[in-house]
């Protein structure tokens, strides 16, 4: 499917984003580990975590979607049942790899397997410390999926892990989390920043010992006590997805005259570099109503189109945006001046190689972008609009298709129904907003 957006409209109006979907991959998961059933509203139902459901069902957990609310019968932390065959984690590392650490939790043979695209992700990093635990885990050629669990016997705990993780990843810490709910002992993760800390929170509020402290060396600290008893069932509905949110807030800040209200948006601190970046370089964007909801921050966001600088990003502000490059470099091409990012290498182990397809990208729409090896640099000043291709990543899919907003002529997006994977409702929001889009 190809998608088409023309500049010239202003864009304006007020709207909530979809559920978060780190918040949906971990609340559909752990809900399964619990006891009881939990009631998760403002669930994210899309491509990825439709992926998780599917595996859930075939590891023997009954849930049940009605709208954007989702049931969950827990079975308890052993209670996962062997799948009859592998499971298919579609584009999903996020899935992949929290299921990972559940299934090492359960003691079952499982195989995870996935799509080309999720193949080619690193699995090792989980792999190996999973291995430190006395889980037996096979990755494949390259590290990658199909990853293979062997069973373990019944009675028998993991080993307590004290381990020093080389990046920070947020799906690498909590699949490790998840194993060390069945150690025999408190785990101990360090990481070299604080990555997102949805489980930590949710983990917490299911009444598990989580305690997490700073690092003298910039980094972060997380222990976990297994439980003596079960985890409690969950209940409340999630915060709207800030990753979601971020393109529309690219697409306020540079479609001139536009003004927008994005509500119950979740700003959890570990997620909203983006707002540091973009007001750093002069956008306009306030928080209004800050509130809770499920143990993370929420708040009503007013974003104004606004005359952006272009700046530098390196340091701990990558680990807190990592999901929004795309975005940020969707405002970034429209900023005077240029905007050099720097320490991401990460981006390269996406859903694509984020630096050098969105350089490629960008560059077909008349934005002299370049490639470095941990980032890029743009020179700001706006596109020319044209034909882009989203090599099969959502999120560049839905920042190149903003692009066109504020470029000098369309910008035409092939395989835009990537997007349906975090965003299904993103073309229809968008035209709702005013954009033209065909
Ligand atoms: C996620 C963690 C991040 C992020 C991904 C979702 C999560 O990945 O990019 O979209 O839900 O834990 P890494 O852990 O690989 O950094």
């Amino acid at each position: 499917m190809n998608l088409t957006v023309w500049p010239g409209r202003s864009l304006q109006g007020s709207l909530e984003v979809p559920g978060d979907k780190s918040l949906s991959h971990r609340a559909a998961l752990f809900a399964a580990l619990a006891e009881g059933e939990s009631r998760i509203e403002n669930f994210l139902v899309s491509g990825v975590t439709e992926a998780m459901l599917r595996c859930l069902e075939a590891l023997g957990v009954a849930w049940k979607l009605e709208g954007e609310t989702l049931s969950v019968q827990g079975r308890g932390l052993r209670g996962l049942r062997a799948p009859a065959a592998p499971l298919d984690c579609g584009n999903s590392a996020t899935t992949l790899r929290l299921l990972a650490g559940a299934v090492a939790a359960g003691g079952i043979a499982a195989v995870l397997d996935g799509s080309a695209g999720l193949r080619r992700r690193p699995m090792e990093r989980i792999a190996g410390p999973l291995r430190e635990m006395g889980v037996e885990i096979e990755t494949s050629e390259g590290g990658g999926a199909p990853l293979r669990l062997a069973v373990r016997a019944e009675g028998q705990k993991l080993r307590a892990l004290d381990v020093i993780l080389p990046v920070a990843s947020a799906q690498v810490k909590t699949c490790l989390l998840l194993a060390a709910l069945a150690a025999e002992g408190p785990s101990t993760i360090r990481e070299p920043a604080l990555s997102r800390d949805h489980s930590e929170r949710m983990l917490r509020g299911m009444g598990v010992e989580v305690r997490s402290y700073a690092a003298e060396n910039g980094g972060n600290v997380v222990t976990l006590t297994p439980p003596a008893g079960p985890l409690l069932p969950l209940r409340g509905a999630l915060p709207g997805d800030f990753s979601a949110a971020s393109f529309l807030i690219a697409a306020g800040l540079i479609t001139p005259g536009s003004a927008l209200v994005l509500r119950g948006v979740g700003l959890n601190p570990t997620r909203t570099g983006l707002l540091d970046a973009l007001r750093g370089m002069g956008g306009e964007i306030e928080v209004e109503n800050p509130r809770e909801t499920c143990g993370e921050p929420v708040g009503d966001l007013r974003v104004r189109h606004s005359r952006l600088r272009g700046r530098t990003v390196s340091g701990e502000l990558v680990v807190r945006m990592i999901d929004e490059f795309p975005a940020f470099a969707a405002a970034a091409a429209f900023a005077e001046g240029p905007t050099l990012v720097q320490d991401a290498g990460e981006l390269r182990y996406k859903e694509s190689d984020r630096i050098s397809a969105l350089c490629a990208e960008l560059r077909a729409l008349g934005v002299p972008a370049e490639e470095m090896p941990d980032g890029f640099r743009l020179p700001g000043g706006g596109a020319l609009g044209g034909s882009v291709d989203p090599h099969g990543d959502h999120r560049l899919a839905m920042a190149l298709a903003v692009m066109g907003l504020a470029a000098r002529g369309p910008v035409q997006v092939a395989g835009a129904e990537i997007m349906r994977e975090s965003f299904p409702d993103f073309a229809a929001v968008l035209a709702g907003l005013g954009a033209q889009l065909g």
